[in-house]
């Protein structure tokens, strides 16, 4: 079997990458306390944190134990419909057909969908229609929907799916899913939503049958070293024990910082990775941190882009000028939210770089020293 690699793109995979059990991430007797008493919850956490590799855990948790038919969605192609309704919910009913079909190998959605009643029936009803149907398939077993990146949706296209399935609430489990998770950057409470209307429309108004919000939180520095000593398990190979602190300040516990630098230090050096009786030293890690810090990977890349937006600069002003402000009065509570989601800065209690690695890049791209998180305890 080949060895296994510290995961970069998307989500972690057992069979593949070097993992933390993702549902130790999670109070998982909570979650299930919650679903046994059909509830509607949250699960939100910034870019790149392990989101969808937890919904698709506890997919597998909860159909391997048989009670439930849970079921792991992604509505993200709704994304493009912007506030076309009609369009938006027509591609996040499809995504959520498609899914059973892979996942459950359940075609019974997309029948409907697409040859069945669902072709008659509007938009405005759609989503809240199909999964009632899907429901009432087995009654024996209630459905547990678990929907990733539903505040990638926007305008009437996200107020009208969270009505939807606000109108669907009361007919659980029996005519309508048991549990319905959201997963997003962002707890719905704090949507504001801009309806083609012209109104702004809250989350909590629109979708007030929330129970609770659960945020995912970056690892603690015993799971950032544990993870990185399953590559010294797996191959041998072993990490200088000076890394740790550093490791742990430049990233925090940022999942993909962790993992990006694992695989840096063990993968892209080439020596390392051909011999794997070679211990990595401290020079190896800062050698690869600054290689990760200018190869741009992924997700630093895309960082990069969101650094270059006026909004952003404009919101994380004060923390280049190396001031102490929370933010600009001028910008916008979208705004300073928006910089908030990217996970780029922690806002609370003062403006900071989330992590020294954030820090370099905010550096490189704006030109500019900013106040790095203090080290960790
Ligand atoms: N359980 C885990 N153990 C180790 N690393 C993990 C784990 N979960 C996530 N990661 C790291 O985080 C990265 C992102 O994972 P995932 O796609 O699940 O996050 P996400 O929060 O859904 O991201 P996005 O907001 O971009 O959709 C992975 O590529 C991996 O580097
Ligand atoms: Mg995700």
């Amino acid at each position: 079997m080949a060895e296994k690699q510290f995961n970069t793109v998307g989500p972690s995979k057992p069979e593949l990458h070097y993992l933390l059990d993702p549902l130790a991430r999670v109070d998982l007797q909570e979650i299930e306390a919650l679903i046994e008493a059909q509830r509607y919850f949250v699960l939100h956490a910034p870019r790149q944190t392990g989101k969808t590799t937890v919904l698709l855990a506890l997919m597998e948790h909860l159909n391997a134990h048989g009670r439930y038919r849970a079921l792991y969605a992604n509505i993200e192609t709704a994304q493009a419909a912007r506030g076309n309704v009609e369009r938006g919910i027509t591609a996040a009913c499809s995504a959520i057909a498609r899914s059973a079909q892979v996942y459950l190998g359940d075609t019974r959605l997309d029948d409907w969908l697409l040859r069945g009643e669902g072709r008659a029936v509007e938009a405005e009803e759609k989503l809240s229609r199909l999964l009632a149907h899907w429901s009432q398939l087995d009654p024996a077993r209630p459905a547990v929907l678990l929907l990733d990146e539903v505040d990638a949706l926007v305008g009437d296209t996200l107020i009208s799916l969270l009505r939807q399935i606000r109108a669907g609430y009361a007919q659980r489990p029996q005519a309508f899913p048991q549990t319905v998770v959201l997963c997003g950057v962002r707890d719905v409470r704090d949507y504001r939503i801009h309806s083609g209307g012209g109104d702004i429309i809250t989350g909590g108004s629109a979708f007030n049958i929330k129970a609770e919000s659960l945020r995912l939180g970056n690892f603690s520095r015993e799971e950032t070293v544990a993870l990185w000593r399953q590559h010294t398990e797996a191959t041998g190979q072993v990490f200088d024990e000076a890394i740790w602190p550093e490791l742990s300040q430049d990233t925090q516990g940022q999942p993909w910082l962790v993992n990006a630098l694992g695989h840096e230090c063990t993968w892209k050096d080439k020596a390392l990775r051909l011999n794997r009786a070679q211990p990595v030293t401290l020079a190896h890690y800062w050698a690869a941190r600054e290689r990760l810090i200018q190869s741009r990977a992924t997700h630093l890349d895309q960082l990069t882009d969101k650094l270059r937006e006026p909004r952003v600069h404009r919101v994380i002003a004060p923390l280049l000028a190396g001031g102490q402000a929370l933010w600009d009065p001028l910008s916008s509570i979208d705004d300073v939210e928006y910089v908030e989601d990217t996970g780029l800065v922690a806002l609370r209690p003062q403006m900071r770089a989330a992590n020294r690695i954030y820090a370099r890049l905010i550096e490189q791209v704006l030109g500019r020293d900013v106040q790095a998180p203090s080290p960790t305890a």
